[in-house]
């Protein structure tokens, strides 16, 4: 089997799938070699995240690991949020295959893309908090801000 049972059940009944009525962060991944894309939103209150959800274009394992990434963030401190790794992702998902360890990269890329966002939107250079997820194959998008 390629995939494990909890892969399977986070593709097939994916959590936290839409846009937020209400989110103060939004942030946009893409992946340039196989062109998926996510994108994530967050209602972020004194530093909690209280809700959490993602629309990602993009694979099976894409749909997984940003469904679990949501469910990992959500109730978590952004402090929290911003230690979410693209393993811990995977481990929480009893693994992916090697060649699609680089999805689970871009769900951690959306959760920092989005938190950066929420910095952004304070005025705070995200950059020294967040890092610089521009990183080798992952890009970030420019997402509009309709919900401020
Ligand atoms: Fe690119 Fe899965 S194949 S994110």
């Amino acid at each position: 089997m390629l995939y494990s049972d909890k892969v399977m059940d986070h593709f097939s009944n994916p959590r936290n799938v839409g846009e937020l009525e209400n989110y103060n962060a939004c942030g946009e991944v893409g992946n340039l070699t196989c062109g998926d894309i996510m994108r994530m939103y967050m209602l972020i209150e004194d530093d909690i995240i209280k809700d959490v959800s993602f629309k990602t274009f993009g694979c099976g394992a894409a749909v997984a690991t940003s469904s679990m990434a949501t469910e990992l963030v959500k109730g978590k401190s952004v402090k929290e949020a911003l230690e979410l790794t693209n393993k811990a992702v995977m481990e929480a998902l009893d693994g992916l295959p090697p060649i699609k360890v680089h999805c689970s990269m871009l769900a951690e890329e959306a959760v920092k893309a989005t938190l950066a966002d929420y910095y952004r939107r304070q005025g705070i250079d995200p950059t020294p908090i967040v890092g610089n997820i521009e990183s080798a194959n992952v890009v970030t998008h420019d997402v509009p801000k309709e919900n401020e």
